[in-house]
């Protein structure tokens, strides 16, 4: 198939890149020019394992990376929007994007083509961009739009893609829908073909739910604090329950990213754009924010004053295998740190770079041995892997004190107990303090 894919960002980029390993050609488009210059020679913009080699594998024979929307779309049939729709100020989903892409593609059709939402867009957006490119284009080529959702995770976006749990395609002509369907035969995947509205709602259901089980399980755990219940043991019990499942009940500093914060206040609006008060949404995201609240309370009473106090912080990005920073808990609670007179050294395997960007008045070190050299705390905000690897007792001679906070339960209270460390987790029952 000729495919364009317009947006290299987070999803755009693994998208076009997927597309071209399957065999079709395809023309990433962006506006940022730098982005495909750096993207002609085969640099990455981000960091997504596993994306590197299928761009060195596909570039210059099926992969091209251009800012010229209009050859582009005259060299395709199938056009995928995937720019970004970031939240407004009041959370409403902002659409511009996907409205110049639109236009831009409706001014350059020069034969029947099919145009995809890849991007998270508000429910009769499909309807929206039909009407721009009716108005937008000569009236003597016909069209179809195609919702498209992604479902990838950032970290494991190319995996995500080979392998998806589903593909959903919403239509209202199904033989676009059923062309559409063709490009994913090769992935035996699971497809849903549907209408428009429906497709636009299965993605914003679907990242709505997963929050809401994040913040379910988040209060459980904050009651396991006062109860002294362990929220792990308290999932492994649930889990058994297949109606129930293990998955996505990990207790912590709560969701951040791209995603979730962005589609549950999304769908809030979307809900009074159409005379509908979701009651249960904004409590998810509310208990969301107070996550990061609950943990520098623990910071709190790990360090008493923080006045003149040193904590490390193990892990920046949002969650592990990513570089991305958009509403990391690490964000908002390393600024509160500081503002109180902590010195904060951070480490992150692969986001510092990101994080330098507007993460000031931090030490930046190499490791994570290195933030912990004279730490009063040692604060674990992402679950990266080597966290879970560390030498405690090349750490005990390293801090200034034996002390944990645990953002992401990644370590067990009895066994940090035994290494002389205390320990505060999210929901571990009573914290063991040396
Ligand atoms: C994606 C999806 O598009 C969004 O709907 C979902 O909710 C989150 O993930 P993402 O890929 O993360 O968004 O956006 P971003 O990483 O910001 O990349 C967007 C890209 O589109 C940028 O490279 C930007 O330069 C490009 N862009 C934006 C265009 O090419 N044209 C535009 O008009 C606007
Ligand atoms: C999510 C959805 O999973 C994906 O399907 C959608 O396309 C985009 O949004 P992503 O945001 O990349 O993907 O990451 P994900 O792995 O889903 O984690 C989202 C957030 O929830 C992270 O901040 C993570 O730390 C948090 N999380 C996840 C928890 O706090 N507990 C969990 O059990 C799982």
């Amino acid at each position: 198939m000729r495919i364009t894919v317009v947006g290299t960002g987070y999803v755009g980029l693994v998208t076009g890149c997927c597309f071209a390993d399957l065999g079709n050609v395809v023309t990433c488009v962006d506006v940022n020019r730098k982005k495909i210059q750096e993207l002609r020679k085969g640099v990455i913009p981000i960091y997504e394992p596993g994306l590197e080699e299928i761009v060195k594998r596909n570039r210059n024979k099926r992969l091209f990376f251009t800012t010229d929307l209009a050859k582009a779309v005259h060299s395709s049939d199938f056009i995928f929007i995937a720019v970004n729709t970031p939240p407004g100020k009041n959370g409403e989903v902002d659409i511009t994007h996907v409205q110049e892409a639109a236009k831009g593609i409706a001014r350059n059709l020069n034969g029947y083509k099919i145009i995809i939402n890849k991007s998270t867009v508000p429910i009769g957006m499909g309807d929206i961009v039909t009407q721009i490119i009716q108005k937008n284009s000569s009236k003597k080529f016909s069209f179809d739009v195609v919702s498209n959702p992604e479902f990838l995770r950032e970290g494991s976006a190319v995996t995500d893609l080979f392998k998806p749990e589903r593909i959903v395609i919403g239509a209202t002509s199904r033989s676009a829908a059923h062309k559409v369907a063709e490009i994913y035969k090769p992935l035996y995947r699971p497809i849903v073909i549907t209408d428009l509205k429906s497709a636009e709602m299965i993605k914003y259901a679907s990242n709505a739910f997963l929050a809401t089980k994040i913040s379910f399980i988040n209060e459980i755990a904050n009651l396991c604090d006062q109860v002294g219940a362990d929220i792990t043991q308290v999932v492994k019990g649930m889990s058994y329950d297949s109606r129930i499942g293990g998955q996505f009940l990990n207790a912590g500093l709560g969701f951040g990213g791209s995603c979730f914060p962005k589609d549950v206040a999304g769908l809030v609006q979307i809900g009074r754009d159409h005379q509908f008060e979701f009651r249960l949404l904004p409590q998810v995201l509310e208990i969301n924010r107070d996550q990061r609240k609950q943990f520098l309370k623990k910071v709190h009473r790990a360090l008493g004053s923080l006045k003149g106090k040193t904590v490390a912080v193990w892990g920046l990005s949002f969650k592990p295998n990513t570089d991305d920073m958009r509403e990391a808990p690490s964000v908002t609670i390393i600024p509160e740190l500081t503002a109180k007179g902590v010195k904060v050294k951070v480490y992150d395997p692969v986001a510092m770079p990101q994080a330098k960007l507007f993460l000031k008045n931090v030490k930046y070190c190499k490791t994570a041995y290195e933030a912990a050299q004279g730490a009063d705390a040692v604060l674990v905000l992402t679950e990266w892997n080597e966290f879970i690897q560390i030498d405690f007792q090349k750490l005990k001679k390293m801090v200034r004190k034996a002390v944990v906070v645990d953002g992401r339960n990644i370590y067990d209270p009895q066994q940090m107990a035994e290494k002389g460390f205390s320990y505060y987790g999210m929901g571990r029952g009573k914290p063991f303090i040396f």
